[in-house]
């Protein structure tokens, strides 16, 4: 008796592990296979799942939903720079259109704004609240925010390959990933902000210890990092537990605390909603520059967010008065030109990387032909 039940078990078994890989194989047919993952069929946790959904990193919008970059309406020149250099990168950017702060309504002013802010400052905030906005009027899970005067490193899609296999298995959570995020967030969607270019970096003293920390080949040398001051990224780097050894060697991705600049970050869906309820619905514009008072929230613990040490985009500077939109001048003084610009804290420059690419030496490439 016990032998045929035995049979009659592993007959059963067989069959149902066919139909189990037939239905896996036709929902995995190529039309439906490259976007969601249908969650029955595959395993989620499994390191093929986790290399395949990272690779996303290496589509146009960097594995997020879309990039959009602020620019104001009249630096067409930023937006040709940022064009050229996202085409050369493989990168489809969208503009969304930055605000003159004297446009701005003083009824809708946050109620608790300095009196008398500044129209540039009113401006700027207004700007990314509309693009806050823009992503909840979507159905996408998250959006990377550029400003319009950014450089990456060449290498940018591998470096954030890395980061999304980091943040897929991320010991820095508060919660364990939901399905949902397994199968399509390429970075997990447990985070408001994810600053991946900012200026100012400081853990919280008590949390020093909550760190993800990985081998990246793409860091600037040690030497740029190892400033003294505060809030030197060198600094920030030894908070997190680094030695002067592996700094230039290490990424660290923490808990946000103490992060200055909206050069580049990406925003969830419920960071766009937090955004908008603390600074435009109860008005809790304190300070008034946007990347301070996100900061503040943060220090608050009012929102959640992730920094990127050392980060992985850098504003663009060429001197002079190009540099700032806050002040409107005729005439523009004092640049070096986009050739003449600079970078900070990246291994390498994309905008140097175009360069190269688009450099062209038509008639010697014709007197070559004819010498051969
Ligand atoms: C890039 O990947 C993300 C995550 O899967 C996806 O939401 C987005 O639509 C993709 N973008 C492009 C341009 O394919
Ligand atoms: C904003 O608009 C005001 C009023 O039209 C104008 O005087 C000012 O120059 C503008 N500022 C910028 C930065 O465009």
């Amino acid at each position: 008796m016990v032998p045929l039940r035995a049979t009659i078990l592993s007959v059963l078994l067989v069959t149902a592990i066919i139909a189990l890989t037939v239905s896996h194989h036709s929902r995995n047919s190529p039309s439906s296979a490259a976007s969601t993952v249908a969650a029955e069929s595959v395993d989620l946790r499994s390191s093929a799942h986790q290399a395949a959904l990272a690779k996303h990193a290496h589509n146009a919008s960097l594995g997020f939903g879309e990039i959009v970059y602020i620019s104001m309406p009249d630096r067409t020149d930023r937006q040709d720079a940022m064009n050229l250099l996202a085409s050369s990168s493989g990168l489809k950017l969208k503009l969304s259109p930055g605000v003159n702060g004297s446009d701005v309504s003083p009824k809708a002013i946050p109620d608790e704004a300095p009196q008398g802010i500044r129209p540039s400052v009113l401006g700027c905030y207004r700007a990314h609240a509309n693009a806050w906005r823009y992503l909840l009027e979507s159905d996408m899970d998250s959006i990377l925010i550029f400003e319009d005067d950014l450089d990456w490193n060449p290498n940018i899609k591998n470096t954030m390959e890395t980061l999304s296999m980091q943040m897929q298995n991320s010991k820095i959570r508060v919660k364990e990933p939901s399905d949902y995020e397994r199968a399509n967030a390429p970075y997990g969607l447990d985070w408001d902000i994810l600053y991946l270019g900012s200026w100012r970096h400081g853990t919280h003293p008590d949390y020093r210890d909550v760190t993800q920390i990985w081998d990246d080949p793409d860091l600037p040398d040690s030497a740029s990092l190892k400033g003294g001051s505060k809030y030197s990224l060198g600094q920030a780097l030894r908070d997190y537990g680094l030695t002067d050894a592996e700094l230039g060697k290490k990424r660290v991705l923490a808990p946000s605390y103490w992060t200055l600049k909206t050069t580049a970050y990406a925003i969830t869906r419920q960071g766009a909603q937090r955004l908008l309820f603390l600074l435009s619905y109860v008005g809790n514009l304190k300070h008034g520059d946007i990347d301070q008072d996100i900061t503040r929230l943060f220090e608050e613990g009012k929102l959640r967010g992730y920094t990127l040490t050392p980060p992985a985009f850098s504003q663009f500077k060429v001197g002079g008065t190009k540099d700032s939109d806050n002040v409107k001048e005729g005439t523009t003084t004092g640049g070096k030109g986009n050739l003449g610009g600079h970078n900070y804290f990246l291994k390498g420059s994309a905008r140097q990387a175009m360069l190269d690419k688009l450099k062209l030496d038509n008639w010697e490439e014709y007197k070559r032909l004819r010498e051969e």
